[in-house]
């Protein structure tokens, strides 16, 4: 079809990606890719469970898939993600016979010792390919009076985990950009607590050179002055930002469930998708790029989380056709 390419749309403001697994690399949706995407993201392929399921043994099948790609295709690729606290094997926080790991100086030094060799092997691996990493995912917990997520990682090992994770990142893979990345930063108290805590690591000469703001919103939230407080906040830090992670839901709660998504909800979307885009190219100074967290509606992770539903988050429908939202974007009118 000829309706305009995304990308050649947001040219002159940032670059446009959008999430993938191997089934989105083939026939249309592969021809849908590249007509309008800039970048790809692996959604799970270079996560730790993925990469390193037991100590020491890579499987690199769908991550090398994914990395391919881009290079036939000519596309960037963004790495997603070297420290998280989901979809992290057991192992990782285990001892020598099974039992959990504990702060103790041993066992942190076994737990930094893992994170080091697992950030070689992925990062070195992809050195040349990658070009954006977020090589630190949802560390923030605005909840906690220091603002720091209670994962095994920071129970284990405190912030010295974000140390070496950004200090081996950089070493292994000196050519990308790595990125802090989390949801919810626009809401106030979490997006103080990630500044905080971005402000004091780089004080500190941890390399971290971006923000990611996953954007994982709502037809209903949040406000674009909101999000808007969200990019403006960051400025005076001089890192790059990116959106890494957008989709908007057509549900505002988690449990209402819908056997047909109606029009209005998808007007509602594109109206979203206008005014958050808008925003963002005012801000095309300060965001090097923005991925949506899948290609269309035919695969969405929202259809599974945080319940079983229908869900239609994205720029093309199940049939890969451009949906109301598309038109928000290219079409504001
Ligand atoms: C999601 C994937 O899309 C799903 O396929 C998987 O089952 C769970 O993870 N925040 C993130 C992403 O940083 O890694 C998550 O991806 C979505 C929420």
């Amino acid at each position: 079809t000829d309706i305009p390419a995304l990308k050649t749309f947001l040219a002159g403001d940032f670059e446009i990606g959008a999430a993938v697994g191997r089934a989105q690399l083939l026939g249309n949706h592969a021809q849908l890719l590249n007509r309008h995407f800039d970048s790809i993201t692996a959604g799970n392929a270079m996560k730790w469970d993925a990469t390193e399921p037991t100590e020491g043994t890579y499987t690199w099948t769908d991550a090398d898939a994914i990395v391919n790609y881009a290079r036939t295709n000519g596309m960037r690729l963004r790495g997603h993600t070297l420290v998280w606290h989901n979809q992290t094997p057991a192992w990782v926080f285990q001892n020598a016979s099974g039992g959990p790991l504990t702060d103790s100086a041993a066992d942190k030094a076994i737990l930094l010792t893992r994170l080091e060799n697992h950030i070689r092997a992925v990062a070195g691996r992809y050195a040349a390919d990658v070009d954006h990493w977020d090589v630190a995912n949802e560390v923030i917990d605005e909840n906690q009076p220091d603002g720091l997520r209670r994962s095994d990682w920071y129970t284990i090992a405190g912030l010295d985990y974000l140390r070496t994770a950004f200090r081996v990142a950089r070493e292994v893979a000196p050519n990308a950009k790595l990125f802090i990345n989390d949801y919810n930063t626009n809401v106030t108290t979490k997006r103080d607590k990630l500044y905080a805590l971005v402000a004091q690591l780089r004080a500190e000469g941890v390399p971290i050179d971006g923000v990611g703001h996953q954007m994982h919103v709502n037809i209903d939230w949040p406000s674009v002055s909101e999000t808007e407080a969200m990019l403006h906040k960051f400025i005076p830090l001089g890192v790059d930002q990116q959106i890494t992670e957008m989709d908007v839901s057509v549900y505002t709660n988690g449990s209402e469930s819908l056997p047909a998504i109606p029009q209005e909800r998808l007007i509602k979307q594109a109206d979203r998708y206008r005014d958050l885009f808008a925003l963002y190219r005012r801000y095309r100074d300060d965001i090097s790029s923005v991925t949506l967290w899948g290609l269309a509606d035919d695969d969405t992770w929202l259809s599974t989380f945080p319940i079983a539903r229908l869900e239609a988050p994205l720029l093309f429908d199940t049939r890969l056709q451009a949906k109301p939202a598309y038109w928000g974007i290219v079409d504001p009118s």
